[in-house]
């Protein structure tokens, strides 16, 4: 009994650990909507050109994401599978871990569960979260992942933020200057990139998007069978009525 209690009190510890995530660290709120295709294919065709050089998706198959996602075969292979790789594979690749530790400081995991793990809210401001930080080998470091050994990769796209970006505040109107304050993100960027901030946030929705779904990929599924299975429940209850009504007539 007093083990069982044990392990009780320590499955609450931990899932309050967990929810705390990164301590007092802020993060940004974003809404995924799994059913957009469009965002999820713009996702899928950044997170390709991106991350796929050093992050796998092991656990899901190319031609189960170009189905759900609605990509023909042949787009998708022209387009989005790079090296000899085929259809019918596995999101892996080439990189051995052992390398990446040496050039990394860790390796970069695979990130297939990784919206499960983290969250959406946490992804959409850990890649929103890059500062200059001369101090860190790539020169960047991150608001949501103190000294992470990742580089900033959508620097082009983004730039790089000169000092820490603000995450997590509301934005608001003050009332008696009538100045925006609390504005999440960046303030000042040491170098500018391609995109304005608000397309690069939007960029960065379709990627969380992506990953979300990657997470989660037979949800698609379940919300499409969802409807159809409440309608037969519904139907079910007529003959599960009448015959309940006609084995208790005689019961007196
Ligand atoms: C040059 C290689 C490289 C590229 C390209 C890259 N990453 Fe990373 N990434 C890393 C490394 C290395 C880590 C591990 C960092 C650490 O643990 O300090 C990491 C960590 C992460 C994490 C944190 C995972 C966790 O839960 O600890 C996420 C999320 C992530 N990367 C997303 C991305 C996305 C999205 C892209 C594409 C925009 C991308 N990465 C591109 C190298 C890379």
């Amino acid at each position: 009994m007093k083990s069982i209690l044990k392990v009780l009190l320590l499955s609450c510890v931990t899932s309050l650990a967990h929810a705390a995530g990164g301590g007092d660290v802020h993060l940004d709120h974003v809404d995924v909507d799994i059913r957009d295709k469009p965002s999820l294919q713009r996702g899928a065709a950044m997170f390709t050109n991106y991350c796929m050089g050093c992050h796998s998706l092991k656990y899901s198959r190319y031609e189960r994401v170009a189905d759900d996602i609605g990509i023909p075969h042949n787009l998708y292979e022209e387009n989005l599978i790079f090296g000899d790789a085929k259809i019918g594979q596995l999101m892996d690749i080439a990189m051995a871990p052992s390398m990446a530790q040496g050039w990394f400081g860790a390796p970069p995991p695979d990130l297939t569960l990784v919206s499960r793990l983290r969250g959406p809210d946490w992804l959409y401001s850990y890649l929103r979260g890059f500062y200059k930080d001369e101090s860190r080998p790539w020169g960047v470091n991150n608001v949501v992942f103190k000294d992470v050994g990742m580089p900033h990769v959508l620097v082009d796209l983004q730039g790089l933020c000169a000092e820490k970006p603000e995450l997590g505040g509301k934005a608001g109107i003050d009332p008696l200057s009538g100045v925006v304050v609390g504005a999440p993100g960046c303030k000042s960027f040491a170098t500018t990139g391609s995109m304005e901030p608000q397309e690069y946030d939007a960029a960065i929705r379709d990627m969380v998007n992506f990953l979300a779904y990657v997470g989660e990929p037979s949800r698609l599924e379940s919300e499409e069978i969802a409807p159809y299975v409440l309608l037969f429940l519904v139907i079910l209850f007529v003959p599960a009525y009448l015959l309940n009504r006609e084995y208790w007539k005689d019961v007196h």
